[in-house]
C-alpha cells in the first residue's frame, strides 16, 4: 500500500514539472505577454506615425493611403523621382521637398531615403540586435555608431521614448512579414542630379 501511495506522488510529481516546463517553453515563443508587447508595439508605431515615412502609399481620388501589402518596407526601390529643379532648395527656395510616397527626402543635407523597417535580413532589420536599433533611435546615429541619420527622422523626438517602448516597438517590427526592398544610401548634395 505504501509503495503505491509513493508511485502516485513521483507520477504527480512527474506531471507538474512537465507542466512547468511546458509553460515555460510555450511563453519563450509566442505567449500572451509576447502578444500584448506586440500590440503595444503597434500601438506607438501609429501614434508615433513611422508609417507616414517609412510606408509607401497607394494613390486614390481621396489622396493617398497607406500600402497595407507594402507595410513599413521603406522607399521603394523602384520609384523613379522626378528631377529637382536646380536651386529650389536653400535659403532663397524651399526648405525641402518630397516625393508622393513621403519616402524620399530633399534638402540641404541632400536625399535621404525612409529604411526598411520589416524583418528581411539582407533589405530590412532582420538582423539587427535590439541594441542597434535602440542605439540609433537613442543617438541618431546609423545602427547606433556609424554615420549621424539624416532629416526628417525624427530620432531626438524618439529619443524620449522609454527602454519599454523601444522594446515594443522593436517586438512589433520584428513580428511583421519581411519584405525584400533594397533602399537606396542616401544621395550627399554634391552630387545631386549628377
Ligand atoms: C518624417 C519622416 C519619418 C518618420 C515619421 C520616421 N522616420 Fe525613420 N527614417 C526616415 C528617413 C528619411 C530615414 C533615413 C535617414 C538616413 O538615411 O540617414 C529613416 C531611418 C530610420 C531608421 C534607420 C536608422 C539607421 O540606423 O540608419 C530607423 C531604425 C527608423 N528610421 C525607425 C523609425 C521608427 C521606428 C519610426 C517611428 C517611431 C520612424 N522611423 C519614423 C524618416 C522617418
Amino acid at each position: 500500500m505504501r509503495t503505491v501511495i509513493r508511485e502516485t506522488h513521483n507520477v504527480s510529481g512527474a506531471v507538474v514539472f512537465l507542466s512547468c516546463l511546458l509553460l515555460l517553453a510555450t511563453s519563450a515563443h509566442s505567449g500572451p505577454e509576447e502578444d500584448s508587447v506586440v500590440k503595444e508595439g503597434e500601438r506607438l508605431v501609429h501614434v508615433l506615425d513611422c508609417n507616414i515615412c517609412h510606408t509607401p502609399k497607394t494613390f486614390t481620388p481621396e489622396g493617398p493611403r497607406l500600402d497595407m501589402s507594402r507595410l513599413l518596407s521603406g522607399h521603394p526601390s523602384n520609384d523613379k523621382l522626378p528631377e529637382i529643379p536646380a536651386a529650389s532648395i536653400g535659403p532663397a527656395g524651399w526648405g525641402g521637398l518630397f516625393n508622393n510616397h513621403l519616402t524620399a527626402w530633399a534638402g540641404p543635407w541632400g536625399i535621404s531615403f525612409a529604411t526598411n523597417l520589416t524583418p528581411d535580413e539582407e533589405t530590412g532589420i532582420g538582423l539587427w540586435a535590439e541594441d542597434l536599433f535602440a542605439g540609433a533611435i537613442r543617438n541618431g546615429k546609423h545602427m547606433g555608431a556609424g554615420r549621424p541619420i539624416l532629416p526628417p527622422m525624427p530620432w531626438e523626438a524618439y529619443s524620449r521614448l522609454s527602454d519599454e517602448e523601444l522594446h515594443a516597438v522593436f517586438t512589433y517590427l520584428k513580428s511583421l512579414p519581411a519584405i525584400r526592398n533594397p533602399v537606396p544610401d542616401p544621395i550627399p548634395p554634391e552630387t545631386e542630379g549628377e
